[in-house]
């Protein structure tokens, strides 16, 4: 736990929105919990949106928006069960949903009827349902088949099905602008992060397997109260790391392998999303410092590049211009810069953008483009962004076989500021000599 972050006013989002979607009705079902086997779940995680708005993490639960109301926020949730509490734990119940979380009206989740006409009323009433379509197959019926009784309830009106908007296009825009404590909680999930990273920069060894290291940074994150991983850690050794999402992490880590982690903590519904490589040996080779100081001067010059003003996209061709540079002077490219560029020449070597909005999902809502969708959208201050350039020679690539599985991405979580922006990750080091130092040290 950390003590003195600033609360998160989950009253003050509600109403933000409420104030958004005027003559409308919004519903958020909760994630849905998904069986494993038999009797055993997964692990339980509430949907972000849903989490967002309420601070509720109870399945089976829905929230309804109906701002035409004297009940704007309504709540439908598991009925206390003293049986399903023995084996499961305390259930908020709807009586704690009105005291605890802000509802105006709750509900028992489990008779549907509670549901389907506080719904189908507040349908009558509006102009416009919010629902994110898509997400789950049965709610996406029900949602249609309440619509369906609703419109037979207004007769011979001739008017048609309600519109349906995403929500997601609205609390995008207020999740993707980081409030105080929205930023706190990130840069705490950081610095858990940071730190485990460090750790795993102390102890790797070679003859090490990377789920040993895998669990170091699990270890290191939940015993500083992290409540999960933000994503699924990917702990590369040697050419793994040029499997841009491996995840078997199971390999034996050899004397002369790179290992590269891209590992997130997640606190409070917020994670960080740091990427680091560094020598197993203790000792970058030649080949693998030309490639890291490729990389890691693309990834430093978008950093000083990242204020407001600027865009993703900006900052993405800054990256490709510097690492088209490097792998010129490297040999691994030849030609004019334009014309390579121009060709994508880079792709075989840099597959993937240079970054994204960053928040509750690592790769966070909101929109990456004007509302209009036609010009990159421009930076601001309280968004949180990666920034996350790399080069990777995997078995059979173009470049010069000395070069032959390496893989490197080096990856800071970016706070943009009025003056320019903050680093959240520097307890994370990246430079060769104090990667090495760190390496060195135990
Ligand atoms: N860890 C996922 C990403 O870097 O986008
Ligand atoms: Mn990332
Ligand atoms: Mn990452």
């Amino acid at each position: 736990m950390k003590k003195n972050l600033h609360p998160v006013d989950f009253n003050h989002r509600r109403n933000q929105f409420l104030t958004k979607i005027k003559k409308s009705v919004a519903v958020f079902p909760a994630a849905p919990e998904m069986i494993r086997n038999n009797d055993v779940h997964h692990e339980y995680r509430q949907e972000s949106n849903f989490f967002y708005l309420s601070g509720f993490e109870e399945p089976n639960s829905i929230l309804l928006f109906d701002p035409q109301n004297k009940s704007p926020f309504q709540m439908f949730v598991q009925p206390k069960n003293p049986t399903k509490e023995l084996w499961e734990g305390p259930i908020v119940g709807p009586e704690g949903a009105k005291k605890h979380f802000g509802a105006n009206s709750a509900f028992p989740s489990t008779d549907p009827k509670y549901f389907d006409e506080a719904f189908i009323k507040a349908l009558l009433e509006a102009e416009v349902l919010y629902y994110r379509l898509g997400q789950n197959e049965d709610w996406d019926r029900r949602i249609f088949s309440l619509m369906k009784q609703a419109v037979r309830q207004l007769g011979r009106t001739g008017r048609g099905f309600w519109p349906i908007h995403d929500p997601n296009e609205i609390l995008g825009e207020m999740r993707l602008i980081k409030t105080r404590a929205e930023a706190e909680r990130l840069e705490h999930a950081a610095n858990i992060t940071a730190e485990a990273h460090v750790s795993a920069m102390k102890i790797a060894k070679p003859g090490m397997y990377e789920y040993e290291i895998e669990a170091a940074l699990y270890h290191a994150f939940r015993g500083q109260g992290a409540g999960r991983l933000g994503y699924g850690s990917i702990v590369a050794g040697g050419a793994n790391a040029c499997v841009l999402h491996y995840v078997a992490n199971n390999k034996k880590l050899d004397n002369q392998d790179l290992l590269l982690i891209d590992a997130g903590a997640e606190f409070e519904y917020y994670t960080a999303d740091i990427t680091r490589c560094f020598p197993i040996n203790g000792q970058f080779t030649q080949e693998q410092k030309d490639i890291y100081l490729a990389v890691l001067k693309a990834q430093k010059s978008c950093v000083k590049m990242a204020k407001p003003g600027k865009s993703m996209k900006d900052l993405h061709h800054h990256a490709i211009e510097v690492l088209v540079e490097e792998l010129k002077k490297l040999k691994v490219l030849k030609g004019t810069s334009s014309q390579l560029i121009k060709n994508k020449a880079y792709l075989p070597f840099y597959p993937h953008g240079t970054g994204h909005w960053l928040g509750m999902d690592v790769h966070d809502s909101g929109r990456y483009f004007s509302e209009n969708y036609d010009t990159p959208r421009k930076l601001e201050p309280g968004m949180v962004i990666t920034i996350e350039p790399g080069l990777y020679f995997g078995s059979g690539s173009k470049g010069p076989s000395k070069y032959q599985g390496i893989g490197i991405r080096i990856e800071d979580d970016v706070l943009i500021t009025t003056s320019g922006n903050k680093v959240l990750t520097t307890g994370a080091p990246k430079e060769i000599e104090e990667i090495e130092t760190l390496c060195n040290s135990n």
